[in-house]
């Protein structure tokens, strides 16, 4: 063909899909959970719209008519005024782009009950080789959609993608309160809320690696004045992307509000080669007419249900060592602590940093990373030997890897400098003394696989992996990508470390992993597929660890927050360990500085969690009852799924006169008995034990037993 007749072919191609789209009828699109649904529109334009977000409509309703400022993903270009979800330069130079409906499927998930996925194909008449998939898992059960786009470029040459949101939601309210999960180092998950005004507000991090300890990829959208707890219209959203995220909240003039939701696009441009497609990390969203209760309790049956590791598996007990000891350790210092695990009823014992590196041992931050052998100084014998003494000892064994970061004290960087991220004609930049390896290295995937593989693989006593990451991208430069691929570093880097994260799971599927970023500077859905739990924070006086845990609950369930017992900002223990009861349970401290009294206190809790705790919070729905954002104390309650049996976690902290604690979530009908359990030794309640039926429960409440500050109590509640 020559290239009059190619032009000729194209042309006809593109007026018979113009005139197939504008003859076609509106469609709609229903993607459905138990309780909600989005309701999107292929117009009679072929423009795809979002009609409505929330609660399931009665089937039949009359189809509503939509606006172009209604559009689901909204593209740069076509005469659409607000903030687009999509922008491309075609491989013409051509910079905008106008998207039709061109066909939709909807099938069940045939290994996962209640699971449809929606795939609907987009396509520009004038671009016949560019295509955009928009994705929808709709979670029946648990009310949460999973949405994606894929985009395919089969043009004649390369295409630039400037901006790839993953979602652009629709709500319809007149008051809009967005709630941030924004925080610190050791001030992690602080919940930040504000009234939206007309324009956009941007959440957003660009730290690349680390890249949430700023900023949690997670927000709660009220629809209905400040977020409540029990009541009123929420959505909540959680990003499942390990990197750079950018949310825009978008007011238009007719108060109508757009969440762009995806990878940030600053310094992001992405070029697709001809036959490539570009798949955006997943929008997890719900909608909850029953406020943020409803939001979390959404998120926590869908993230033990499909969205962590072995969801349902009981986490163990974990011993930590390093609030104990640092890098300070041999291994008769270590075997000195296996002694004692047991006794306070530990079922793991986690070696943390520390154990490796000998021509640069790491006896501090500053020395030693990317040098994973055993540092025979220290543990002569090895970790075979090591993780035997801690069976002996009745306990399993864990260790804290760090595989993506080189301290500049390492052999790993005397061989290979150029193995790090940094930029050309720049100094170094260090955070923790330490450097990025770039992933987007073939030598360096390798090497961090072997890290896994040389550690776990001789070693099968090793059954727990504490994956830790402590610092950002300051100069976000690869010396083995191409100059024109810079851009793509920061989120090759995130492929790359999934495919790590799987290798991990998969090959050493009986090995439970922990994800760790000094304290959770990367904590999202992307990652937590691969893993267990999370370390909230290393921030662990309880008083402070009350806020992070309760920020962490608005999207994690409870056997995900690891929450350890320490000695930090030396609260009372009583107060301490009910902190810790109500998350992933754990101990961080050398037991021998506790009195023979305090560590029976502690085993006595070990216990407790083991068979009355952990049975319920690990898969119990959850209900904060008083938010320690409002008064200075805490009440959490985790309700089982059939309601026989409940548990009430009260933290007071302050003293001042709190009303009664009312239940929720019970069965009004059963009869349940109300008891405190975790006593401290020698105490008796102050809350005599009682029987009632759930419906008096839930109205009249009862007083906690509590008096003064960092105080606490748990109180069980068991149907007869
Ligand atoms: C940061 C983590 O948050 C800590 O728990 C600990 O593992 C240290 N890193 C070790 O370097």
């Amino acid at each position: 063909m020559n290239k009059r007749s190619v032009s000729a072919a194209l042309l006809l191609l593109f007026l018979a899909f113009h005139i197939s789209l504008f003859s076609a009828p509106a469609r709609q699109i229903s993607i459905g959970t138990g309780n909600t649904e989005l309701v999107l529109l292929a117009g009679k334009d072929g423009r795809l719209y979002q009609l409505h977000y929330g609660a399931a409509s009665p089937a039949g309703k009359p189809r509503q008519s939509a606006s172009r400022d209604d559009e689901a993903y909204p593209q740069y270009g076509n005469g659409f005024l607000h903030e687009p979800a999509l922008r491309v330069t075609h491989a013409d130079g051509n910079t905008s782009t106008d998207l039709r409906y061109v066909s939709h499927t909807a099938a069940d998930d045939p290994a996962r009950a209640g699971v449809t996925h929606t795939r609907i194909e987009l396509a520009d008449p004038a671009y016949p080789g560019f295509r955009v998939a928009l994705n929808y898992r709709a979670y029946a059960a648990e009310n949460i959609i999973e949405q994606w786009a894929e985009i395919t470029n089969n043009e004649p040459g390369a295409i630039t993608l400037s901006r790839y949101a993953s979602a652009a939601l629709v709500a319809k309210s007149t008051a809009y309160h967005l709630t941030q999960i924004h925080g610190a180092y050791m001030r992690e998950a602080s919940l930040a809320e504000e009234r939206l005004a007309p324009g956009i507000k941007i959440l957003d991090t660009k730290l690349g690696v680390r890249a949430h300890q700023f900023r949690a990829p997670n927000f709660i959208l009220s629809l209905d004045g400040p977020a409540r707890e029990e009541t009123g219209r929420v959505i909540g959203g959680a990003l499942a992307w390990s990197g750079n995220f950018q949310f825009a909240f978008e007011i238009d003039n007719a108060n109508r509000l757009r969440a762009l939701c995806g990878i940030n696009p600053f310094a992001s441009e992405y070029i697709l080669a001809p036959g490539d497609t570009f798949a955006t990390p997943a929008l997890l969203h719900t909608f909850s007419t029953e406020g943020r209760g409803g939001m979390s309790r959404n998120f926590h049956r869908w993230a033990r249900a499909h969205g962590i590791r072995d969801g349902a598996k009981p986490r163990p007990v974990l011993l930590n060592n390093w609030e104990a000891t640092h890098c300070d350790f041999d291994e008769n210092k270590l075997i000195s602590l296996f002694e004692g695990a047991r006794e306070v009823g530990a079922d793991l014992f986690l070696l943390d940093d520390g154990w490796f590196g000998n021509k640069y041992p790491r006896d501090n931050d500053r020395a030693g990373l990317g040098d994973w052998e055993v540092c025979r100084k220290k543990l002569p014998n090895g970790l075979t030997h090591l993780a035997d003494a801690a069976i002996a000892r009745g306990v399993a064994f864990g260790i804290w890897l760090e595989p993506e970061m080189v301290n500049p004290a390492s052999e790993l960087f005397e061989k290979h400098p150029d193995w790090v991220i940094t930029q050309p004609k720049r100094e170094l930049t260090y955070g923790r003394n330490q450097l990025i390896l770039d992933l987007t290295r073939p030598e360096v995937r390798a090497f961090e696989r072997s890290i896994i593989d040389n550690t776990l693989a001789p070693n099968p006593g090793i059954t727990y992996v504490k994956w830790d990451c402590n610092r950002y991208v300051t100069q976000p430069g690869s010396s083995h990508l191409p100059a024109g691929r810079q851009s793509h570093l920061l989120i090759d880097y995130q492929h790359h470390l999934y495919d790590l994260m799987r290798h991990m799971a998969e090959k050493y599927p009986g090995v439970m992993a922990m994800l760790c970023s000094g304290g959770s500077g990367r904590v999202d859905y992307g990652a937590m597929r691969h893993f267990h739990s999370f370390w909230p924070s290393d921030n662990t006086d309880p008083h402070q660890r009350v806020f992070i845990q309760w920020g962490f609950s608005q999207f994690f369930p409870s056997n995900t927050l690891s929450a350890h017992v320490t000695n930090m900002g030396k609260k009372p223990l009583k107060f301490a360990i009910d902190v810790a009861l109500s998350g992933a349970f754990g101990i961080d401290r050398d037991i021998s500085r506790w009195t023979p009294a305090e560590r029976a206190q502690v085993a006595a809790a070990s216990k407790l969690y083991r068979e009355h705790i952990r049975p319920i919070t690990a898969d119990g729905d959850l209900y904060r009852l008083a938010s320690p954002y409002d008064q200075p104390r805490a009440v959490l309650e985790y309700v089982s799924q059939d309601r026989a049996a409940a548990l009430v976690f009260i933290y007071n902290l302050g003293e001042v006169a709190y009303p009664a604690i009312k239940p929720l979530g019970l069965d009004p009908a059963k009869t349940y008995r109300v008891r405190e359990i975790n006593l401290a030794p020698g105490a008796t309640s102050r809350l005599k034990p009682y029987a009632a039926d759930g419906a008096t429960l839930m109205r009249d409440g009862f007083a906690a037993p509590l008096r003064r500050s960092l105080e606490s109590a748990i109180i069980e509640i068991t149907a007869e």
